[in-house]
């Protein structure tokens, strides 16, 4: 598993918090994942006229993990326009689980926690089939 630089990855979601498009809100959102082979994705919210189908950043950075390659996100930061750490909305909490499971990290303003901890429970693929 890669090394995770917490510094670097926070840096990385501000890069992509400056991209934001989200003149309705005026909230811009950035969030960087480390995949497990070692890179970096990273995304933004994009807003539209029609509120209710605006983009949250988890999933422009969860379209980059697949269009990449793929993998397991093994540790995530997301940040507000302040580039302070941001709780990812319930909808992406459950993006995050799906693509970085129970021992993904999540950058939070109590320090680094896992998911399993940031979404208890969690519905996931194994509900879908139980044994
Ligand atoms: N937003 C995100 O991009 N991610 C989250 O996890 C929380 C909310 C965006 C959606 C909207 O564009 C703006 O923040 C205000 O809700």
């Amino acid at each position: 598993m890669p090394e995770v630089d917490w510094a670097a990855l926070r840096r990385e979601a501000v890069t992509a918090m400056r991209t934001a498009y989200a003149p309705y809100s005026g909230f811009p959102v950035g969030v960087a994942g480390l995949v497990d082979d070692g890179r970096v994705v990273s995304g933004c919210n994009v807003e539209n006229a029609a509120y209710g189908v605006g983009l949250c950043a988890e999933c422009g950075m969860v379209s980059q993990l697949h269009r990449t390659g793929g993998g397991r996100l093994v540790a995530v930061a997301c940040v507000n326009r302040d580039g302070a750490a941001l709780m990812p909305c319930g909808r992406c909490r459950q993006l995050l689980w799906e693509n970085g499971g129970p021992d993904c990290l999540l950058d939070t303003p109590e320090g680094a926690l896992p998911m399993r901890e940031v979404l208890p429970q969690a519905f996931g693929a194994d509900d879908l089939h139980p044994a």
